[in-house]
């Protein structure tokens, strides 16, 4: 344990600190002795290479390429994505995968290349293999888009598992996004970055790395395709990444690169290539639809660390509703806890949960829980019991139970990789149901322990069942969160299969949009926090999970009112609307920052309720196609060099271009301009791209471009929607979607699609259908000069 943990645990207990501090320098000890045991030392190592092509063996979408030290299997999925996989490694068994691994496309084969190499044509990229095991994927075209480097193994002489490097070139203009949630994109720039969830352990900013999510997911822009690569290892390991130069001409390019070290676990990868919408969506098939919130889960929420009471929870509801400001979440982190213990109540400050829960409803306001995987080790605690009773918890390799140190104290940890376990942990939300909870929030699940020797998690050796195979925690953490998720997300479709459940988790892996979003944990608040914050959505959201935002104001601290109100109007256009901050920190109600921030947050609340339903049609594309809501301005042309490089502005869906206030002081800004008209929505201000723009952001608002043509559904006075259509230049058209929420259960929407074109001087609008087109459902709104 080190000074910062101690002063924490000490702050959190309060006087109970110093037994507690006492307690959790046992536990520090208990896991320097466990892992000692429990992980033998590696000893001498030898090192290995694939060698030289032996022959090769063609099978359904590719076959198998035997080399004298490895072999390699290549498969070319239905949907298009190739996979390859050294040492016999298969797809499968998989943690990312959201179901079998697809069907092979029989249509792909392998056969013999130049050279002694091999060779696998699909139909959205070729994969090269060298005699050397060099593996290269190129586009149809012929572009090499990736060159695998033959990999190289590291393996203990004693026995044991291997450690591994992949090293990789890429082209000289592509840039590097991915690798789950990083502060410092959503460019990732040269530098090493770490795969191994972590709870950096206080407020972080722009430089901490890694965080809470990491994924060996990289999304590749070039000028010839996007790639997407995953490496379907949930080992610890880095990824270094060098961008690489173009010689202008002269012939001397240098390569990019990407190198991926891994202590652990299969060399196996999937690769998809193509625009990055078809990317997103072969992903998307991959590892799973990300799920759709429901409809209340797409509004404003607060939270605190810290309401503390009944009371103080409809105070500040009071002051949302006095002041007619839209709120549609509250969120209770842990000091509604008994005593800090996940699935409890506190019955002194909390006494009618349920009631305050109806009242809250009745109002249109959902109650959320926070939910920590740590169970108070003491029994007597109906929690700590039951999952006794299941031996539910993390031993170790001499079969104790691991303890760690969390908010209750010492704490035992659900092994999440065991389905008796999940099965264990997804009744228990039954509890929060009874108490009136709608939405939860995991937290904690890196998993956290305070009780580090330099890192806050379990000791390495600490066992877990890994769906029977049996493994440790190196192999277990970074999918402990996926696999907490997966617990809470079918335990509620069981209790309540007629609403989609609402969860969003601190930590995860590939996949977790299956069943939920994130947010972006502890943000420093600050104005590099309010970047990291936008860095986090957009590069989250290009490894396919596309629910996420920030603590609006920053988890910590004090944030100006300039500061805070730029944050809530940046929060405004992310899919996760939610102030929330820390046990110390300042508050973060709107109305605390003055009258003028109250105005101009009241205007970022009200347009957050009346695009609604374009949020709503975002989320219903996202599930069915895996294109975020918030994308990065090169989304659909990616090949344009000045937007690949543009990070602190973002596209919402189609129709919007929203450009936040990132810097203080500010009251105009700069605009990079993707091609075509654009419109600024507040003073319908005519703009063209492609190129740079300076458009006014006064602090009543932030610059939010439409494009032309665009047709957004948005919620009219009467709660209704209408189509607000941004008027096309003169001689195009334009056109929009609008999938209408189906109330909160699984019905499936229809889908709109509507068309907006000139006939004369007449803007004209029409619902198109399979009979042709006719009258738009909705009523329509013309905007943009001329348009009326
Ligand atoms: C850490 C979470 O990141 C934060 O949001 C929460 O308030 C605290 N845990 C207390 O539960």
């Amino acid at each position: 344990m080190n000074g910062r943990d101690l002063v924490r645990s000490v702050k959190a207990f309060g006087s109970a600190g110093a037994p507690q501090g006492l307690r959790t320098v046992r536990a520090a000890w208990r896991r320097r002795r466990t892992d000692a045991i429990g992980l033998p030392a590696r000893g001498a190592e030898r090192a290995r290479v694939p060698g030289q092509v032996q022959d090769a063996e063609p099978a359904p979408g590719g076959g198998v390429v035997r080399f004298s030290r490895s072999e390699l299997r290549i498969v070319v999925a239905v949907n298009g994505a190739v996979f390859w996989g050294w040492d016999g490694a298969g797809p499968e068994p998989s943690y990312a995968l959201a179901g079998r691994c697809p069907e092979p496309d029989p249509r792909a084969v392998l056969e013999p290349d130049k050279d002694g190499g091999w060779r696998v044509v699909a139909e959205r990229a070729t994969v090269m293999v060298s005699r050397h095991g060099a593996v290269e994927v190129r586009t149809p075209g012929g572009v090499t888009l990736r060159r695998d480097l033959p990999p190289r193994w590291w393996e203990p002489v004693a026995g044991g598992e291997a450690r591994w490097m992949q090293r990789s070139e890429v082209a000289a203009d592509a840039r590097f996004f991915g690798l789950g949630g990083r502060a410092s994109g959503p460019r990732l720039r040269d530098g090493t970055y770490r795969l191994w969830n972590t709870d950096p352990g206080r407020a972080f900013g722009p430089g901490d790395d890694p965080l809470y999510i990491t994924m060996p997911v990289q999304l590749v822009v070039a000028d010839a395709a996007t790639h997407l690569v995953f490496h379907d290892t949930s080992w610890d390991g880095t990824v270094t990444l060098r961008e690489g130069e173009e010689g202008a001409g002269s012939g001397h390019d240098r390569v990019g690169m990407s190198e991926l070290r891994m202590t652990g676990g299969p060399l196996r990868c999937w690769v998809m290539v193509g625009t990055p919408a078809r990317v997103l969506l072969a992903w998307a098939s991959l590892t799973g639809a990300p799920a759709l919130p429901p409809s209340w889960a797409l509004g404003h929420h607060h939270a605190r660390w810290g309401f503390g009471s009944e009371q103080e929870v409809r105070r500040i509801v009071a002051g949302y509703q006095e002041r007619g400001l839209p709120l549609d979440a509250v969120h209770l982190d842990i000091d509604h806890y008994d005593e800090h213990q996940v699935f409890t109540v506190d019955q002194e400050r909390f006494p009618k949960l349920p009631q305050l829960a109806g009242e809250l409803l009745r109002d249109g306001i959902r109650l959320v829980s926070i939910v920590d995987p740590a169970v108070k080790a003491a029994p007597g605690n109906a929690v700590h019991d039951s999952g006794t009773a299941e031996d539910a918890f993390v031993r170790d390799a001499a079969g104790r139970l691991v303890k760690g140190v969390v908010w209750p104290g010492e704490a035992l940890y659900p092994d999440f990789t065991h389905a008796r376990v999940r099965a264990w942990w997804g009744r228990l939300y039954q509890e929060r149901l009874a108490a009136g909870f709608a939405g939860f929030w995991h937290d904690m699940n890196e998993p956290t322990s305070f009780n580090a020797f330099g890192e806050s998690t379990l000791p390495r050796s600490a066992r877990h069942a890994l769906e029977g195979r049996g493994g440790d925690h190196q192999e277990a953490h970074n999918v402990y969160a996926l696999c907490m998720a997966r617990a809470g997300y079918e335990g509620l479709r069981e209790l309540v299969p007629g609403e989609r459940p609402f969860l969003f988790s601190r930590s995860g892996w590939a996949g977790i949009q299956r069943y939920g979003g994130t947010w972006s944990g502890d943000v420093a608040t600050g104005w590099p926090g309010l970047r990291a914050s936008l860095s986090l959505v957009m590069g989250l959201g290009l490894c396919g999970v596309p629910y996420s935002g920030p603590d609006v104001g920053g988890y910590d601290g004090h944030p100006s009112p300039e500061l805070y109100l730029r944050w809530f109007q940046l929060g405004a256009y992310l899919p996760l609307f939610r102030t929330h901050a820390g046990l110390r920190a300042g508050r973060r109600e709107p109305w605390e920052f003055g009258a003028e921030v109250l105005e101009h947050a009241r205007v970022a609340l009200v347009e957050r309720r009346r695009l609604l339903p374009y949020f709503m049609t975002l989320a219903q594309l996202a599930r069915r196609t895996g294109a975020p809501y918030v994308r990065p301005l090169w989304w659909s042309v990616p090949e344009d060099r000045a937007l690949r490089d543009c990070e602190d502005a973002f596209l919402l869906g189609d129709s919007l271009l929203v450009a936040p206030v990132l810097d203080p002081g500010s009251d105009r800004r700069a605009v990079q301009l993707p091609r075509g008209r654009w419109y600024d929505t507040a003073t319908e201000q005519v703009y063209e791209g492609p190129g740079q723009v300076l458009v006014d952001a006064p602090l009543s608002r932030i610059p939010v471009l439409a494009r032309a043509g665009a047709v957004i559904p948005v919620r009219g006075d009467d709660g209704g929607i209408e189509l607000e259509v941004w008027a096309p230049a003169r001689g195009r058209s334009g056109g929009g979607l609008v999938v209408r929420d189906a109330g909160d259960g699984w019905d499936e929407p229809e889908i709109e699609r509507y068309v907006a074109r000139w006939e004369g001087r007449k803007l004209v609008v029409q619902r198109e259908g399979e009979d042709g087109l006719s009258e738009p459902s909705h009523p329509v709104r013309l905007r943009g000069p001329g348009a009326r």
